[in-house]
């Protein structure tokens, strides 16, 4: 335990308020101090269940007037420690505020609570014929609200976009106590700055989101996928951009170099025998939409593209077990790369036709620094997971020179036009980085939005923008 006390008096305030809800000291349990973020533990002083948006309001409201640190808190599988009360204070849980309000079919719209999970939520509104395409790797534990607070995207991104594409209006509850909502239940918004796109993506530091409105889209009835082995790694990121220029969009693009799949083997029952020794990626590609004729059209066409490429056999998912094998597969490998070692992870992003250049840059700076890197993502998004294991690093290849090796590696992605998170977020993680993807003018404007929304800096606070540089 390493929780950071408050005074008696803020406990009982907050008891009084939510009875059983509220617990503090060894009440806390451990699932509560971490997130899916590295090997991180940090317990909160106080952890609070509000059930409604006027709960969250007193509570918002009292830690406010008494100066207390407030971090929202979903379900915890952030990758870049947004939800962890790394100063203590209250931990702000949004598990109890799980409903789905209302499935607006004739707007082709859903009303939910953050704190319901990602995929029930897409299950729910797929029994009316709807889609809530993102899809994030965590979407059977993950809640919509810290998918609204990262801008989460996942393997529907390539065709669909990412969270944001999505919300078209939250209801938030600001430091201070006040709830308000942030635009309008509609597709098109010419009205004023756009408050509700400024909460997306926010990572909590802004208003707590309490109400989600989400536009949702007929759901595709025909799906295929394809899982094509290279002999080069490189080769399959330089394929990513050719089937692109050949018109074609695939609903997934996904990039598992071969250590991804050595690692994720094992931890997936009935493994599909899929590789080889001399594969060195793979690409799963799926195409969907609402003909299957088309589907079969676009999946010849993407087998005559890759013919250029040195590629073996292509395999070609008939049944839907197959294909949920692979999905399966790649889901698992974040998880399964960590049971492995603890990781860094880092979420680069880059124009795709650069992808290649980023694979070799990420090789060259894991060789010259010594480290060994577990590349696979979201190949069609130009969106790079690097997991950097720590293997058997010493404590000062880990914490002194690891950093310089990111710092070049981000300062290269940068070069190429992209920039340093594509889905995970800053958080706690990246935010001594953000002086390579914004000048100083830039991050004095977004801690100056910060200073408005939350002038005490009480809501989560160190997340996201870095300290101000000593001058
Ligand atoms: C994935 C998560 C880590 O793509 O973003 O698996
Ligand atoms: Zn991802």
């Amino acid at each position: 335990m390493n929780s950071i006390p408050i005074a008696e008096q803020h406990v009982d305030f907050l008891k009084t308020l939510l009875g059983a809800r509220c617990l503090s000291g060894e009440a806390i349990t451990a699932n509560y101090a971490s997130d899916h973020t590295e090997d991180f533990v940090f317990y909160p002083s106080v952890v609070v269940k509000p059930e409604s948006t006027e709960e969250i309001s007193a509570i918002l409201k009292y830690c406010y007037t008494n100066d207390l640190i407030v971090t929202p808190s979903g379900a915890r599988t952030g990758l870049s420690g947004g939800a962890l009360a790394d100063k203590g204070g209250v931990l702000l849980s949004m598990e109890r505020m799980n409903r789905i309000l209302h499935i607006d079919e004739e707007n082709h719209q859903v009303t939910t609570e953050p704190g319901v999970i990602t995929e029930m939520l897409q299950q729910a509104v797929r029994e009316k014929g709807l889609f809530y395409p993102p899809d994030p790797a965590s979407k059977g534990s993950c809640f919509i609200g810290g998918n609204i607070a990262e801008n989460s995207g996942g393997p529907k991104a390539v065709k669909y976009g990412v969270t944001k594409d999505y919300v078209l209006n939250l209801e938030v509850v600001l430091p201070n106590g006040e709830i308000m909502w942030t635009g309008a239940n509609v597709i098109k918004n010419a009205t004023g700055y756009n408050l509700t796109q400024l909460i997306v993506g926010s990572e909590g530091t802004l208003a707590v989101v309490t109400k989600i409105v989400l536009r949702l889209l007929p759901h595709p009835t025909h799906d295929l996928l394809l899982l094509v082995p290279f002999r080069k790694a490189t080769e399959a990121c330089a394929a990513v951009s050719t089937l692109f220029m050949a018109g074609i969009i695939p609903s997934g693009l996904e990039f598992m170099e071969r250590d991804a799949i050595i690692y994720t083997l094992p931890h997936v029952d009935d493994p599909p025998e899929i590789l080889k020794d001399d594969h060195d990626a793979h690409l799963l590609i799926e195409l969907d939409g609402f003909n299957a004729d088309v589907l079969l059209q676009d999946a010849e066409k993407i087998m005559g593209l890759l013919e250029q490429y040195d590629i073996d056999e292509i395999l070609f998912a008939e049944t839907q077990a197959q294909k949920d094998s692979l999905w399966k597969l790649r889901r698992k490998v974040g998880e399964a790369v960590k049971s492995h070692s603890v990781y860094k992870e880092e979420d680069t992003v880059v124009p795709r036709y650069h992808l290649p250049q980023l694979l070799e840059s990420v090789k060259r700076i894991g060789k010259a620094y010594g480290f060994h890197s577990v590349c696979y993502g979201h190949a069609g998004d130009g969106n790079l997971h690097i997991n950097i294991l720590r293997g058997d690093l010493a404590d000062h290849a880990w914490n002194e020179e690891l950093p310089k090796a990111i710092r070049e590696l981000f300062t290269e992605v940068v070069k190429l036009g992209g920039t340093i998170s594509g889905e995970h977020g800053i958080g706690l993680v990246q935010r001594s980085y953000m002086d390579i993807a914004f000048s100083e003018v830039q991050l004095e404007l977004m801690r100056a939005i910060k200073r408005v929304f939350d002038p005490k800096n009480l809501l989560n606070p160190g997340k996201v923008l870095p300290d101000k540089p000593n001058v």
